[in-house]
Parts: structure tokens; C-alpha cells; sequence
């Protein structure tokens, strides 16, 4: 269920659907049969039948409707050959551009953020997550007050307005908006701050964490259900998972890590989700390796993994300072037996990369192989000398790291830890100016 009131804009499931991709010069990175069938996965997340799917070169968008008059034409025609009640129009477009498209075409139209908005309202798991999507949601929907408010008018008990609301009525509305926002972004800090305290208490735990990430459809659920053996919904929706889910995972000569599932990437995210989406990543963040899922079989697969580190690079997640990043290039299964021997050449060429099918099965084992050893060349094995009164950094680093070594020396303690990179960079973070840390040993 969707965690907004349903309203008269509400798409319902089951609704036939055209959809229609503008094609924009300069867009040519993306293959444009992938693209469409991406809109059509996103648009089968919301439980809509897709009945046709055209794409339009868009040479210069028309300020009223996005689309040539031709092109509006051509889409009225196909929407009731194709019996369809909804135009999903693959990219942002503006209210006016919508309402002038719903007039000439005779059906409801939504926009890829709308579509998006749906999915993840649908999908949102946690507390946190379900905030960032309403917040998001009213953001979007402030800009297009023009249209009918009734749910909003349902839920402070008024009358439902014929016709388009008077200027004070959009007033009224606004004000109401910013009202909301405002407390879902004071439980929104409330719920932050919770979250940080359950991730400071894992912290103390001395396990590694493994983040996978990868873009929609990637097969992260599908590998994260064979490596820790949950059950995490897993289908052949987009966005099945939109919150981080976190799970024990046994690795060769690592008694345990924590396994960490994260909501796919997906490209032209509209920016009013960019926060809810990234609130999702903080997890990543903090990891001590990210493992990359990668559909190899997918015809954008390069243009998904450019996307898809863009993204980490601009979070401080991967690259320089941040953690190590593994390959697992998923689906091998689905490709012809010459292409894959093809992938899997050129995987053993790279470091760092393994092909695998998180189907099947074949792969995995080496992907924890090489986890494990990712894991462990991370680890420096550091001299910490700290004043005895220092408890707290004390007790950190036996929770974190593994103490080889302790010797007090008058008012100080002498700690010699083995640790990842990221544990080390969390220790210094946390405990500042405070310790002595003598030369690298390993
Ligand atoms: P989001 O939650 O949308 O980010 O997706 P995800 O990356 O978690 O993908 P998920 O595991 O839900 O898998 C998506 C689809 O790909 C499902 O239909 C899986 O069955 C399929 N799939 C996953 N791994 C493989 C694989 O190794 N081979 C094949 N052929 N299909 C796979």
C-alpha cells in the first residue's frame, strides 16, 4: 500500500499504460529499446499493464507539451488503439505540459518522478525511508497545486472543491504543505538520530561490514538471499528493496561479517529523491568493502556502472579514502556460451572483478574468496598509545579491531591492533587528537 492517502491523481493498479519516451539529442549513451523496457519495469512496479511503448525524438521541447503537435497527435491515437487510461511520459515534465497532455490525449499523465514517487511510496520499509518519500512527494506535489487536492482536503475534514481551487484556497493548501513538511522533517531528524545510535552500537561490533550495491535489477536481493539464506522479497519488480537490510555472513578465515543490501541505483533520478535515495546509502558509507552487483547481461550494463559509481564517488563511499570495491559481475548464466567465455576472460584480466550467477550459484564461492581477501589486506596492524584514563578508546579498539598486544607504561597503555582501513579512518574520526599511533607493522 502506498503510505500517501489516496487521491484522485492515485494511478490504479491494473490501469492499461502507453508509455512514451522523449529522446533528447545528446542522449544517445543509452540504448533506447533498454531504456523503454526500463520505464516499462518501473511502470510494472506499481502493478500497471503496459500496452505500448513508443519513443519520440524530441529535437526541441515545446514549452506546452513537451512533444511536436504531431507527436501529441501520434500518442492520442496509440493511447486508444491501445485501450490505455494512463500516458507515462519517461522523463520530468512540467503541470501545465501535463495538464495540456491529459486534455489532447483523454487520459491521466504521469511523469517519470511521479512514477518513481509511486514506487517508492509503495516500497519505502523503514521509518526513516517512508518520511524522506513524503517529504519528497509533497515537495513534488506543492509545484502542482493547481490540480485537485482532495485527498487533502479529506484528511483535514473539509470539503472537497469543484472545479479548481480560488487563489486562497491554494494559499490555504501551501501553507498546510509547509505545516507538513516541516514536522516530517523534525521526525525525520528524530528518526536520524535513532538510526545513528543503532549504527554507533554495531560499530562496536567487531565484524566487517559488507554493503552491496548495484543498479535496479542488478540481482543484489537474489545474492543476498543465497549468501545469508533470509528471506528478503526478491522479484522481478524494480526497487524491491528500498532500505537497507542487514544480515550475518560467513567468509573463508572471517568467522562473520555483516552482509548489507541497499536500494538499487537508477539513472535520471528526479532530485526531489535524490535525499530519500541517499539516505538509503549511508550504510554504505561506513562499510569496510562494497561489493558492486552488476547485470552483465544487460545491454547498458557500462552505462549502469558510470551511474552507479558517480554516485559513490560524490557520497565519499568509493575512490580515494573511501572503502575497497569488489565486482560481481551477475547473470553470467544469461548470456550465450561464447559471451560469457568472453566475460569471463576479460574478468580475469581485471583484479578485483568476479562473474558469477547469483541464480545458479556458480561464482559465489569465489566471490566470498575474494571478499575475504579484500577484507583482510585492508587490515594494518597499528601501535596505539593512549593516556590510561582514555577508557573509551580503549574499549573501542577491543571492540573493533583485534588487540594483539597491551602494555601499560606508566600514566599510558600501549595497544598494538590489527584493523581494516575503514575501522582505522573510524578510530582516528572518533578519537581525534587523543591517541599516539606509531608505524604501520603489517
Ligand atoms: P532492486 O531491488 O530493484 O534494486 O533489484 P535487485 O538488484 O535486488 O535485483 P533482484 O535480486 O530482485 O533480481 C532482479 C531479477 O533478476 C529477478 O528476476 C532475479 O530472479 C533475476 N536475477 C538475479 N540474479 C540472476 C542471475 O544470476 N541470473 C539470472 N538469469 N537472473 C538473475
Amino acid at each position: 500500500m502506498s503510505v500517501f492517502n489516496r487521491s484522485d491523481d492515485d494511478v490504479a493498479r491494473g490501469a492499461r499504460a502507453l508509455i512514451a519516451l522523449p529522446e533528447f539529442g545528446g542522449d544517445a549513451r543509452r540504448d533506447i529499446t533498454a531504456r523503454l523496457d526500463e520505464a516499462a519495469g518501473l511502470a510494472e512496479a506499481i502493478g500497471v499493464v503496459v500496452a505500448d511503448k513508443l519513443a519520440f525524438k524530441v529535437r526541441s521541447p515545446k514549452p506546452g507539451t513537451l512533444f511536436g503537435s504531431g507527436q501529441v497527435e501520434q500518442i492520442a491515437t496509440a493511447a486508444v488503439q491501445a485501450e490505455a487510461e494512463l500516458v507515462i511520459v519517461d522523463a520530468a515534465i512540467t503541470p501545465i505540459q501535463q495538464k495540456n497532455l491529459e486534455s489532447a490525449t483523454k487520459a491521466k499523465v504521469i511523469d517519470r518522478t511521479g512514477l518513481i514517487l509511486e514506487i517508492f511510496g509503495e516500497r519505502a520499509a523503514t521509518a526513516e525511508g517512508r518520511l524522506q518519500v513524503e517529504l519528497a512527494h509533497l515537495d513534488y506535489q506543492a509545484g502542482r497545486l493547481v490540480r485537485s487536492w482532495t485527498h487533502l482536503e479529506r484528511q483535514r475534514g473539509g470539503f472537497g472543491f469543484l472545479g479548481g481551487p480560488g487563489e486562497t484556497q491554494i494559499e490555504a493548501d501551501r501553507r498546510m504543505i509547509r505545516d507538513r513538511m516541516a514536522k516530517l522533517k523534525r521526525e525525520l531528524e528524530q528518526v536520524t538520530r535513532t538510526r545513528g545510535l543503532h549504527r554507533a552500537r554495531r560499530q562496536r561490533a567487531p565484524w566487517p561490514v559488507i554493503a552491496l550495491v548495484g543498479y535496479t535489477n542488478a540481482g543484489k536481493s537474489t545474492l543476498f538471499n543465497r549468501l545469508t539464506r533470509a528471506e528478503v522479497m526478491a522479484e522481478d519488480l524494480l526497487f524491491a528493496t528500498l532500505d537497507p537490510t542487514m544480515r550475518e555472513v560467513a567468509l573463508p578465515g572471517i568467522e562473520k561479517a555483516i552482509l548489507s543490501d541497499t536500494v538499487g541505483f537508477i539513472s535520471e533520478l528526479p532530485t526531489q529523491l535524490v535525499a530519500a535515495f541517499r539516505a538509503t546509502l549511508e550504510e554504505v558509507i561506513s562499510a569496510d568493502l562494497i561489493v558492486h552487483v552488476r547485470d552483465i547481461s544487460h545491454p547498458d550494463s557500462d552505462a549502469q556502472q558510470a551511474d552507479v559509481e558517480k554516485v559513490l564517488a560524490e557520497i565519499g563511499a568509493a575512490g580515494e579514502g573511501g572503502a575497497p570495491l569488489v565486482e560481481a559481475w551477475n547473470k553470467i548464466d544469461a548470456l550465450g556460451e561464447e559471451e560469457a567465455a568472453a566475460v569471463r576472460a576479460e574478468a580475469a584480466r581485471r583484479e578485483d572483478v568476479v562473474t558469477l550467477s547469483a541464480l545458479t550459484g556458480e561464482g559465489v564461492d569465489e566471490l566470498l574468496r575474494c571478499a575475504a581477501t579484500k577484507l583482510s589486506a585492508g587490515n594494518r596492524v597499528l601501535t596505539v598509545t593512549l593516556p590510561v584514563t582514555a577508557g573509551d578508546a580503549i574499549a573501542w579498539l577491543h571492540a573493533n579491531g583485534e588487540v594483539l598486544g597491551q602494555n601499560h607504561e606508566g600514566l599510558e597503555t600501549a595497544l598494538e591492533v590489527r584493523m581494516s582501513k575503514a575501522g582505522w579512518a573510524r578510530f582516528k574520526a572518533g578519537f581525534g587528537g587523543l591517541p599516539r599511533i606509531a608505524q604501520d607493522q603489517a
